[in-house]
């Protein structure tokens, strides 16, 4: 997730790029940078300095020409290639007249790049937004006008974006397109503007123009035209926004919580784009082990801390069962202590969204030290656990503001199963046939997600019903107790009320005592070969007066017979379940949490990054 700003015409370019960047950092931070189009030529600064990036840019305001009006700027989360200057947006193309910028992948980046290269272009970045600038420029060089050079260019592309591109030959157009991730036009007073979402342009402008899907737009000082990427005019529809600024940050949700649980469809589709190469082979973004170090593993550990370690545990179910690896899944402070055997056969897998919580890189250490292959699956690029491993792969799901983790979550879930399937592979425990079938259910995962979080008024409803309930407990069997777990830390961490998170088989063999009447009991109960012993475990629990709400597949009555209220799911894998499975339990801990007046963004007692012991 990065972030866009384009203005033309308004006033003094530089000062509304930065303002707008300034804005934009909570989209990433990793580097910025702004090109100005200025007596036809372009002048470029760029910065990677994380947190000061734009900071920094702000400094070298003196260097830039005086009285230039139009240019772009970026504010990166780094994707494909590290977060340094070089690979900082706005990229170039070889004559260095042409400037782009880009938010989003394109998957097929390589084999772009391999075409550009045999062609005679220069790539400079690791990133795979530069293919665009190249590819522009080609397109240009065979006497497109801009606009349909950017057009020509974005019908090859794979992926998603968000771009926009200037000329020192067209010194007062922009022009930028979108798929997939977000893009709004700004009419102000003598100009026009582009950001990545309302923020960045509030202060400017009120009239905006969100752009669609495969629309193109190019802003002139005076003019805006929209077409298709298929050449269609589309008639601009201008909306005045009322938001103020922090309800505009949030992008119109109450909260940050809100607006993550949203973004999980994005951050699922993201973490699986470019996994798969033309051959059928998985990827991973950066593996420093062969193929031959991954065929020789016996053992796998997975060490992680809080919601981590619940999407690591839903991993060891899919490790073992695609590859036939002994699979241990453990709490990074106690692996680190615990004395756990390993050697250089073993492969141990660090869980973590920040990737500098301190008992997860400890536990990296512990195992580099023994002389395991060590792999992390982290969500920003280049942070202290994904310098130390020998391979990466990153959960692509921007920056999560809400302590309480909910779209990174779904993504490590996602990236671990991709593992999973990797290793299958490599070892060849799975025909190609079955992980191709388990990837395009993978591929339908994004939409799954999107009407489980269409489905919150009914889960509100659900939440009125329980409310005012003591103790809550939160049951599963197989890939549903990491689920369970995961809706008992939400309702905890939110609401800060009693709930426990239990294996459903389990329950018998004490805990069974607390459950009275007004007890409310949440099981995961969406098909799978546990499908009857969950509900004969429900079963136990009801015949003890607690309320029963259900997570269950659309349309389950056998489910819904044992059960006071339903949280109904599209259905699923049951190994890919859990991705849809913890949707409704976020909603439902969110919606218990703003019941009793809780900051839902900031939880009493805790911090989104741990880096204590
Ligand atoms: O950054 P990490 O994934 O390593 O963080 C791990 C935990 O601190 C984190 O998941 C925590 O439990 C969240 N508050 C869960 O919502």
């Amino acid at each position: 997730m990065c972030g866009i700003i384009g203005t033309t015409g308004v006033d003094d370019a530089l000062p509304i790029l930065l303002e707008g960047l300034h804005r934009l950092e909570y989209r990433g931070y990793d580097s910025a940078g702004v090109v100005l189009v200025s007596d036809g030529v372009l002048w470029r600064a760029r910065r990677a300095d994380g947190t000061h990036s734009v900071e920094e840019l702000f400094s070298l305001s003196g260097t830039a020409p005086a009285g230039a009006h139009t240019g772009i700027g970026h504010t990166r989360w780094a994707t494909h290639g590290s977060p340094t200057e070089e690979n900082a947006h706005p990229h170039l193309d070889c004559t260095g007249r042409l400037g782009l910028v880009h938010n989003g992948i394109i998957e097929n980046h390589s084999e772009l790049a391999s075409e550009l290269v045999a062609k005679g272009h220069t790539l400079t970045s690791q990133t795979d937004t530069e293919v665009l600038a190249h590819l522009v420029e080609d397109n240009i060089a065979g006497g497109a006008s801009l606009v349909e050079a950017l057009r020509a260019a974005l019908l090859r592309v794979r992926g998603s974006f968000s771009v926009a591109v200037v000329h020192a030959d067209d010194p007062e157009v922009i022009v930028a397109g979108r798929r997939a991730t977000p893009l709004v036009v700004g009419i102000a007073k003598g100009g026009t503007l582009l950001a990545s979402d309302i923020p960045a342009l509030l202060g400017r402008t009120r009239r905006m123009i969100p752009l669609d899907d495969d629309q193109l737009v190019e802003l002139r000082p005076d003019s805006v035209r929209i077409t298709t990427l298929d050449g269609e005019e589309i008639e601009p529809d201008v909306r005045t926004i009322d938001w103020d600024l922090e309800a505009a940050q949030k992008g119109g949700y109450d909260d940050y919580m809100s607006k993550e649980m949203h973004e999980q469809p994005q951050a699922v589709a993201d973490t699986l784009l470019d996994r798969r190469k033309p051959d059928g082979a998985l990827v991973l973004d950066e593996l420093r082990l062969t193929n031959e170090d991954l065929e020789r593993i016996q053992k796998v550990f997975i060490v992680a801390c809080g919601s981590s370690y619940h999407a690591a545990m839903v991993a060891k179910y899919a490790i073992e069962h695609w590859t036939r690896l002994p699979t241990e899944v453990d709490i990074a402070s106690e692996f680190r202590y615990r004395d756990p055997v390993l050697d250089d056969r073993t492969l141990v897998v660090g869980v973590s969204q920040s990737g500098e919580t301190l008992d997860t890189l400890q536990a990296m250490s512990e195992a580099a030290r023994w002389g395991a292959k060590v792999l992390v699956v982290s969500n920003v690029v280049d942070s202290s656990m994904a310098r130390k491993a020998d391979g990466v792969l990153y959960t692509r799901a921007g920056p999560e503001v809400g302590v309480a983790s909910t779209k990174c979550h779904l993504a490590q879930v996602v990236a671990l199963e991709i593992l999973a399937l990797t290793l299958a592979q490599i070892r060849g425990t799975q025909p190609a046939e079955a992980i191709a079938l388990l990837l395009d259910r993978m591929h339908e995962l994004p939409d799954k997600v999107e009407e489980a979080l269409g489905r919150a008024k009914e889960v509100d409803a659900v939440a009125e019903a329980i409310a005012g309930a003591r103790d809550y407990f939160f049951l599963g069997r197989g890939v549903g107790f990491p689920v369970a777990l995961e809706g008992a830390l939400k309702l905890k961490e939110l609401s800060y009320l009693r709930a426990e998170g239990y294996p459903a088989g389990e329950l018998k063999h004490g805990p069974i005592a607390l459950i009275v009447p007004g007890t409310v009991v949440v099981g995961i109960a969406t098909r799978n070969g546990l499908f009857e012993k969950m509900l004969a475990n429900l079963a136990e629990v009801k015949s003890r007066g607690a309320t029963v709400v259900l997570v269950a597949d659309d349309d389950d009555d056998e489910a819904a017979a044992v059960a006071d209220h339903v949280l109904w799911v599209p259905p699923t894998e049951p190994l890919l379940s859990p991705v849809v499975n913890v949707v409704p339990l976020q909603l439902l801990a969110y919606r218990l949490a703003r019941m009793l007046g809780n900051d839902v963004d900031r939880p009493r007692n805790l911090a989104k990054t741990v880096t204590v012991e």
